[in-house]
C-alpha cells in the first residue's frame, strides 16, 4: 500500500491522486448510524478535515507551517495503533493521545468527524473507541490541526471553537499550550502519565498548577503530591535551584484575577523544538530535539533526587542534599519519633523542643523571635500578604497564627500558619530566605553578638598589625639594616600550612596561609606590589583573599585566609579523600571555578589573566567551595586588550595551551584551556573510574547522571581544543554546564602538549597531571 504523507501546500514526493474516493462501509453496529448520511473522502493536502473526510492508518496531516503532524501511530513494541499528535521529526513521540485508554488492535482504524459533529475514532468495527463527547451541539464542523500542535474542533458557520485538544491535554506540555485553570470551564488542565512507556492509557501521576494563591507546579501521585516547583516569583518558579540560567526561556503566568490563570511558555527561538513531558515514573522532563544526533534530549527533569521528593523531611525538617542524613529538624525542633527519625524514616517530621510565648499565656517571658534561614526551599501553603517589605515581618510577629514569613522581590510578603513541609536547603546562591519563629530561648543573640565582636577585634587587630609591619619594614629599609627575618621563611612547597599564626605579629589567632613565592620568579617589587594591591581589590565568593603579603630583599610572601580543606589536589588525587567528592560537590566546584574565571576575566573592572589555573591553585573551604587562589602569574589586561605575549612562559605543563607553551601567547583562551583540563580531571576520573560509581549514593545516581558527567567531559573536550579561538569563552562554558545551550559542538581534536622538562616552568609542579584525553565516541 502507498504511504502517504500529506503536506500543506505542498504534497512533497508522494503526491497522490486520491481526493474523491469514496468508500463503503458495512452498518451492521448500531454506533455507524452516526456516520450514515456520508460519503467519506480520504483528507487531502491540507491542515483541514470536515465532517465528509477522515484519516485512516499510514496517513497523516500535517499542520500549515508543518511543525506537527497528526495520524496513527504505535508506541514502541507494541502494535496497538492510537491517533496522536507528534513533532515532525522522524522519531514519533506523540505530545497527546486521543483514544488513550482504547487501542485499535487492527489497521482499520479511521479518525472521522462524526454526523453529530463530533471528531471521533472508529475500530475495524466502526465502534467509538474515543470521541470529544460535546453533547449539545448539533451541525457540521470542521477540523484543524495548527501549527502549534492545537488540534481545533470549529463550528462551520460561526467559527466558534467547540473542543480542543490543547484543552485536554495529554502527558505534554508544549510550548503556547496552558496549564492551569480557564474561567467558566472549571475545568483545570493537568497533564497526565502513561501508564508505562509503551502504554498511553491514564497513569498515575498528574502535573499542573497547583491551588492558586501564590502559583505552583505540582506534580502528584495519585492525589498526592510529589514535586513542587515552589513559588512562581513573576519570572521563575523559586524552588527550582538555577531556573536563572536554564529558562529565563519564556515561561509566563497569568492571572486575570477573575479565576482563570494558566502557565504557557514560548521559546525565543520559536524554531526550536523542546517540550515538557511527563513520563510513567512521575518526572517531569523537558526534552529536547537535537538535529545532529536526530533524537531526542532530555535538557532538564525534576524531580532528581530524594530532597525534591515533595514532604521528605515531615513537618519542620529540612532536606539538604549534601548533608549526611540528607535530613535534619528546623533550629529550635527535634525529631518526633526519634527511633524512625534514625532509621531514616524522616516522614513523622519534627516538633519544637521549646514551646512559643504565643502558646505560654506567660506574659512575663521574653518575646519570640525569628531565626533566618538561607537558600531555602520555602514551604508549602505559603499565604500571600499585602505586606510591604517593611512590614511583613511585624505582621508575622504580632499575629501568633503566623510561625514563619518570607519576603521574595516578584512575589510580596508571605506567611506560613500551619505545619512547614517540603523544605529544602540549596548549596549556593538559590533560593529565599525564611524567617523562622522560635521560643526565646533558641535565638543565639548574645552567643552571636560575641562572635560578632571577637572577630571585629580580631580583624581590627591584625589590620593594625600588618600595617604597623609594613610601616617598620619601611623604617627599617630605610636605615639598610641588613638584618634577615628568617623567622617568617618556611620550606619551599609549604604552601599551605595548617598554622602560622606564629610568624606574623600582633595576631589574635586567626588563621592565615602563607605562601612563599621563589626569589627567581624576577618579578620586580613595585610590580609585585602593585599586583598584590589590585588583587586585594578583587571580591568575589570563588577567590581567595589576600590579607596581606611580606617583602624582605628577594623574599616575597603572600597571606591568605585560611582554608581549612587544603587544595582540591588532594581531594582529587588522593584514594582517601577522593571518597568525599561526590558528584552534586564535583559540580559545585567546577561552577565556582568557572564563576571565579568569569569573574576575572569579565566581571571585574579589570580583566585578569590567571595563567596557572590548576589544581593545586584551588581552595576548598569547610563546605567545599572553591576559591581561585595564587595570582603569582596572573597578568592584568588594558582597556581592549585581549591577548598579550610573553618570553618568559611560565605556568604548569599539563594546562598550559600550546599556543601559550609553545608561543608564549596568553588570553583568556588560554585559561580556559586550564579550565578545561581542570574539568575532565573532576569530572572525566569519576567517570571512568568505576568504583566511584559504586560509592555514590544509589538514590543520587539517577540516569540523568551518566548524561550529566557526559556533558560537563564534552565541554571539558571543547575547552582544551588545539585553537583558540574554537575554545569557549568562560560565560558560555557555564551556559554549556548549566544545560541553557543544549545542543553542544562536536569538540574538535584536543590539544596534546609535550610535557617538557624546562627551567622556566614554574617552580610549583606539585600537581599530577596524569589526565589522560581521549576521543570518546558518543554513545
Ligand atoms: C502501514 O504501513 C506499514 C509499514 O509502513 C505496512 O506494513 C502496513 O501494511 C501498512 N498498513 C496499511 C493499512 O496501509
Ligand atoms: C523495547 O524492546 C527492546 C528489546 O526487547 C527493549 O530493549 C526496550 O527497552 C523496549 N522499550 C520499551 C520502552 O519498553
Ligand atoms: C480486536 O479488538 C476487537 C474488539 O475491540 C476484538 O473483537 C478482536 O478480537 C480483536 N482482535 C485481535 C486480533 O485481538
Ligand atoms: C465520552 O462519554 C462516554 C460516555 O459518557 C465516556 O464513556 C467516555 O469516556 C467519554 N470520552 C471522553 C474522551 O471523554
Ligand atoms: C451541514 O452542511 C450540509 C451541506 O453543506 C447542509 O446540507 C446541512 O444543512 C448543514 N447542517 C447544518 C446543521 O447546518
Ligand atoms: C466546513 O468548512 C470547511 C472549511 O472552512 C469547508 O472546507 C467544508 O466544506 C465545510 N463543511 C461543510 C459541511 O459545510
Ligand atoms: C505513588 O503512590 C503509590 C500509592 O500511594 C505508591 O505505591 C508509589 O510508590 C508512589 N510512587 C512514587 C514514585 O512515589
Ligand atoms: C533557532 O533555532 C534553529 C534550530 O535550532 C537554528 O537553526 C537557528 O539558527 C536559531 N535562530 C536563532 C535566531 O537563534
Ligand atoms: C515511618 O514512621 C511512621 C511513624 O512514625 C510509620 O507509621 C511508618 O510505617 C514508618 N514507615 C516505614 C517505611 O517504616
Ligand atoms: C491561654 O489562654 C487562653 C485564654 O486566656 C486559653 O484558652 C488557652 O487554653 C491558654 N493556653 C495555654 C497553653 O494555657
Ligand atoms: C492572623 O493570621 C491569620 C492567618 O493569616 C488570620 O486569619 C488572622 O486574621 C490574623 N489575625 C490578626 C489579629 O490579624
Amino acid at each position: 500500500m502507498k504511504k502517504l504523507d500529506f503536506v500543506h501546500g505542498k504534497a512533497k514526493k508522494h503526491s497522490t491522486s486520491f481526493n474523491t474516493s469514496t468508500i463503503s462501509m458495512s452498518f451492521l453496529q448500531p454506533f455507524c448510524l452516526l456516520l450514515l448520511c456520508f460519503s467519506l473522502k480520504y483528507c487531502c493536502c491540507t491542515d483541514t478535515f470536515t465532517s465528509n473526510q477522515f484519516i485512516r492508518n499510514n496517513e497523516t496531516i500535517a499542520s500549515n507551517g508543518n511543525s506537527f503532524k497528526l495520524g496513527f501511530f504505535s508506541p514502541v513494541n507494541t502494535t496497538n495503533l492510537y491517533v496522536g499528535i507528534y513533532y515532525n521529526v522522524p522519531l514519533i513521540t506523540a505530545v497527546w493521545v486521543a483514544n488513550r485508554e482504547k487501542p485499535i488492535n487492527d489497521s482499520s482504524g479511521l479518525f472521522a468527524i462524526a454526523e453529530d459533529g463530533n471528531l471521533v475514532v472508529l475500530n475495524g468495527q466502526k465502534q467509538i473507541m474515543w470521541s470529544t463527547n460535546i453533547s449539545d451541539y448539533r451541525g457540521n464542523s470542521s477540523a484543524q490541526l495548527l501549527d502549534t500542535g492545537n488540534l481545533v474542533l470549529r463550528d462551520n458557520s460561526s467559527g466558534r471553537i467547540l473542543w480542543q485538544s490543547f484543552e485536554h491535554p495529554s502527558d505534554s506540555f508544549v510550548q503556547k499550550m496552558k496549564l492551569g485553570t480557564q474561567i467558566g470551564t472549571d475545568e483545570k488542565y493537568v497533564m497526565t502519565s502513561w501508564k508505562s512507556p509503551t502504554d498511553p492509557s491514564i497513569g498515575s501521576f498528574s502535573a499542573g498548577v497547583g491551588p492558586l494563591n501564590i502559583p505552583q507546579v505540582f506534580v502528584w501521585n495519585g492525589s498526592y503530591p510529589h514535586w513542587r516547583s515552589g513559588p512562581w516569583n513573576g519570572q521563575i518558579f523559586i524552588g527550582i535551584p538555577n531556573m536563572e540560567t536554564v529558562y529565563n526561556n519564556g515561561f509566563n503566568f497569568v492571572d486575570d484575577k477573575e479565576g482563570s490563570a494558566y502557565l504557557t511558555f514560548t521559546y525565543a527561538n520559536e524554531s526550536t523544538i523542546t517540550y515538557f513531558s511527563l513520563n510513567s515514573g512521575g518526572t517531569l522532563v523537558q526534552k529536547y530535539w537535537n538535529d545532529g544526533k536526530q533524537d531526542w534530549q532530555v535538557t532538564w527533569s525534576a524531580p532528581r533526587n530524594d530532597c525534591d521528593l515533595y514532604g521528605k523531611c515531615g513537618l519542620f525538617g529540612s532536606c539538604h542534599l549534601s548533608g549526611s542524613p540528607i535530613c535534619t529538624c528546623l533550629k529550635g525542633f527535634e525529631p518526633k519519633n526519634l527511633e524512625e527519625w534514625n532509621r531514616g524514616n524522616w516522614t513523622s517530621g519534627c516538633v519544637r523542643t521549646m514551646n512559643l510565648q504565643c502558646d505560654r499565656n506567660n506574659t512575663e517571658d521574653k518575646e519570640d523571635g525569628f531565626l533566618k534561614l538561607t537558600n531555602m526551599k520555602l514551604p508549602d501553603f505559603g499565604v500571600w500578604s499585602n505586606a510591604p517589605e517593611g512590614e511583613c515581618g511585624s505582621q508575622c510577629f504580632h499575629n501568633c497564627s503566623c510561625i514563619a514569613y518570607a519576603y521574595y522581590t516578584g512575589i510580596g510578603c508571605m506567611h506560613w500558619t500551619h505545619g512547614l513541609i517540603d523544605i529544602q536547603k540549596f548549596s549556593g546562591h538559590t533560593g529565599a530566605t525564611l524567617y523562622l519563629r522560635v521560643a526565646y530561648t533558641e535565638l543565639d543573640k548574645k552567643k552571636s553578638m560575641k562572635v560578632f565582636i571577637v572577630i571585629t577585634v580580631i580583624l581590627g587587630s591584625t589590620a593594625i598589625a600588618i600595617c604597623a609591619y609594613f610601616f617598620w619594614m619601611r623604617i627599617r629599609r630605610k636605615r639598610g639594616t641588613k638584618q634577615q627575618s628568617e623567622r617568617y621563611l618556611m620550606k619551599e612547597g609549604d604552601a599551605y600550612p595548617k598554622y602560622s599564626n606564629e610568624g606574623l605579629p600582633g595576631d589574635k589567632g586567626q588563621e592565615v596561609a602563607v605562601k612563599r613565592l621563589s626569589r627567581s620568579s624576577g618579578q620586580g617589587l613595585e610590580e609585585f606590589m602593585n599586583e598584590v594591591v589590585v588583587i586585594s581589590k578583587l571580591q568575589h565568593r570563588n577567590l581567595v583573599r589576600i590579607l596581606g603579603c611580606c617583602v624582605e630583599k628577594e623574599e616575597k610572601m603572600l597571606v591568605y585566609e585560611y582554608m581549612p580543606n587544603g587544595s582540591l589536589d588532594t581531594f582529587l588525587f588522593d584514594q582517601q579523600e577522593k571518597v568525599h567528592l561526590d558528584w552534586s560537590k564535583r559540580i559545585n566546584i567546577i561552577e565556582g571555578i568557572g564563576r571565579g574565571l568569569l569573574y576575572l576575566h569579565r566581571d571585574s573592572r579589570l580583566k585578569i589573566i590567571h595563567r596557572d589555573l590548576k589544581a593545586s591553585n584551588i581552595l576548598l573551604d569547610e563546605e567545599l567551595n572553591p576559591k581561585i587562589s595564587d595570582f603569582g602569574m596572573a597578568r592584568i589586561f588594558g582597556g581592549n586588550q585581549d591577548q598579550a605575549n610573553t618570553r618568559r612562559v611560565v605556568g604548569t605543563y599539563g594546562y598550559m595551551a600550546p599556543e601559550y607553551a609553545m608561543g608564549g601567547r596568553f588570553s583568556e583562551k588560554s585559561d580556559v584551556f586550564s579550565f578545561g583540563v581542570l574539568l575532565l580531571e573532576i569530572a572525566w576520573k569519576l567517570w571512568n573510574e568505576q568504583k566511584v560509581l559504586e560509592l555514590m549514593d544509589p538514590r543520587i545516581c539517577d540516569p540523568s547522571f551518566k548524561t550529566e558527567i557526559w556533558r560537563y567531559v564534552n565541554v571539558g573536550l571543547l575547552c582544551v581544543q588545539d585553537f583558540a579561538q574554537d575554545r569557549p569563552t568562560v560565560s558560555t562554558v557555564l551556559s554549556m554546564l548549566s544545560s541553557e545551550i543544549a545542543d553542544l559542538p562536536t569538540p574538535k581534536q584536543p590539544a596534546f602538549t609535550e610535557r617538557l622538562p624546562s627551567a622556566e616552568t614554574s617552580q610549583n609542579t606539585r600537581s599530577v597531571n596524569n589526565v589522560t584525553v581521549t576521543i570518546v565516541e558518543g554513545r
